[in-house]
């Protein structure tokens, strides 16, 4: 046998009956955020290298560490979109945004980072990316977490814990900056390489550090929301009555700063305890951010938030899922001899414009072998049109779930197949 081909490690190939579970997943993201006025926009999966760099910041691990980049043949360094938001700014600087103009999009689609793979971190991997952009207002930030919920709510994950925090606005950060080296600088010792450098190029970053040690010292570091202006307290305080109002409930986590440099106040994070997600326990996460675009001299604000879509599906409960089935084969036309060909062609063609999901044989086999591939596809109902059948203008039906026989006249199956699915 020739050797397998496998997929790149951290990219996965995708099969029934697990897409439909992704469909589903979809569909219902479709479905909600319209509800909150939210239109679909697929942007390019591959964009300038200069989009990714200038709109996540070029301290960040992404940037630094996990795009894939690659040059054309033009010459031009294009990278693979490792997240939605950057090239969604881009799309809606490019078509125009006008003062006091809000936009409300989402984006479902692969992204691409070049992490160690391991249960739920992919090299490939699925998000589903939702971006209100044109104006800055707590209620805005409270809308967009309360969406998130409500999906979860809707797909069936309700045991989640929200994780909630403000890094303020770029003047905070620059003026709390010294502060965090002051305290860094205290227990540099303590710090991961990485880390240590970050102390003089961004300090900001360390809060965001997985090292264990790191994290250690994270946790004594002083606490952000309390060295924030007043006016970003106060809109921080907003976001969370208003969260408070509709009876949201979250943890603050007064060192949650995000991963990507866009961010402006609030920013979430959502985790589950679930068990098939192990380490990787991010599902979503998000916040506000002021994004800076090549080729525009204003940046863009918005709030927003990615979900992926893999731990979604580790964190689904199997019990939670929606029963299989749904793009199953239904019918399966048998048949014999060269009349019957076009005949089977016709009758299934009849049932899939009423809805039904038909295999027809496709070539001459026997009956035997005919009922195997029936099987094989678990089809519940087969017809048989056979040259004694179409002689008579009627049809052998089998209902395989139990054995059942008939013998309709060609113009009664639609109604048989109907009645036998319950459609
Ligand atoms: P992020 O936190 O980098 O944010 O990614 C969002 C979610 O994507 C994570 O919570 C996680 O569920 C999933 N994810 C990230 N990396 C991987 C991976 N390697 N394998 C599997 N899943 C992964 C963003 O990407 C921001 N653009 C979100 C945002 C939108 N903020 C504002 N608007």
């Amino acid at each position: 046998m020739a050797a397998k081909m496998e997929p790149v490690p951290g990219t996965d190939d995708i099969w029934e009956p697990e897409v439909l579970e992704w469909q589903r997943l979809e569909n219902v993201a479709r479905q909600v955020f319209r509800r909150y006025g939210y239109g679909e926009l697929r942007t390019p999966v591959f964009e300038r290298t200069d989009v990714f760099v200038r709109g996540i910041g070029d301290e960040t691990e992404v940037v630094q560490k996990e795009m894939y980049t690659f040059e054309d043949r033009g010459g031009r360094s294009l990278t693979l979109r490792p997240e939605g938001t950057a090239g969604t700014m881009r799309a809606i600087a490019n078509q125009g945004i006008a003062q006091g103009e809000e936009k409300r999009v989402f984006c479902i689609g692969p992204m691409f980072r070049g992490e160690r793979p391991a249960a739920g971190r992919k090299r490939q991997f699925h998000q589903i990316s939702v971006e209100a952009v044109g104006k800055c207002t707590p209620v805005l930030d409270a809308e967009c977490i309360t969406m998130l919920v409500d999906y979860l709510g809707n797909i069936g994950l309700t045991d989640i814990n929200i994780q909630l925090n403000s890094r303020g606005t770029l003047e905070d950060r620059q003026r709390i900056a010294p502060q965090l080296q002051e305290f860094f600088q205290k227990h540099k010792k303590s710090l991961c390489d990485d880390c240590r450098r970050r102390i003089d190029t961004n300090v900001w970053r360390i809060l965001d550090c997985k090292n264990a040690e790191c994290q250690a010292l994270i946790e004594q570091s002083p606490p952000i929301p309390e060295l924030l202006s007043e006016a970003s307290k106060e809109y921080f305080d907003r976001v969370c009555g208003l969260l408070n109002a509709l009876g949201i409930s979250y943890n603050l986590n007064p060192r949650l700063v995000r991963g990507l440099d866009y961010y402006e106040h609030t920013v979430f994070e959502i985790t589950s305890e679930a068990e098939g997600l192990g380490a990787q326990n991010a599902l979503a996460g998000g916040g506000r951010y002021l994004i800076n675009l090549p080729g525009s001299k204003k940046p863009v604000q918005g709030v927003g938030f990615g979900i992926g879509m893999e731990r979604l599906l580790l964190a689904l409960h199997p019990e939670k899922r929606e029963p299989r089935g749904m793009g199953k084969v239904e019918v399966f036309v048998a048949g014999r001899g060269e009349k019957s060909q076009a005949e089977r062609m016709h009758l299934a063609q009849e049932l899939r414009e009423a809805g039904v999901a038909v295999v027809a044989e496709h070539e001459d086999r026997s009956l035997k072998a005919q009922f195997r591939t029936a099987n094989r596809l678990e089809a519940a109902l087969v017809l048989i049109q056979a040259e004694e059948e179409i002689s008579k203008q009627s049809v052998s039906c089998k209902d395989m779930r139990n054995s059942e026989q008939d013998e309709c006249p060609r113009d009664q199956v639609l109604g048989w197949v109907k009645k036998r699915l319950q459609k």
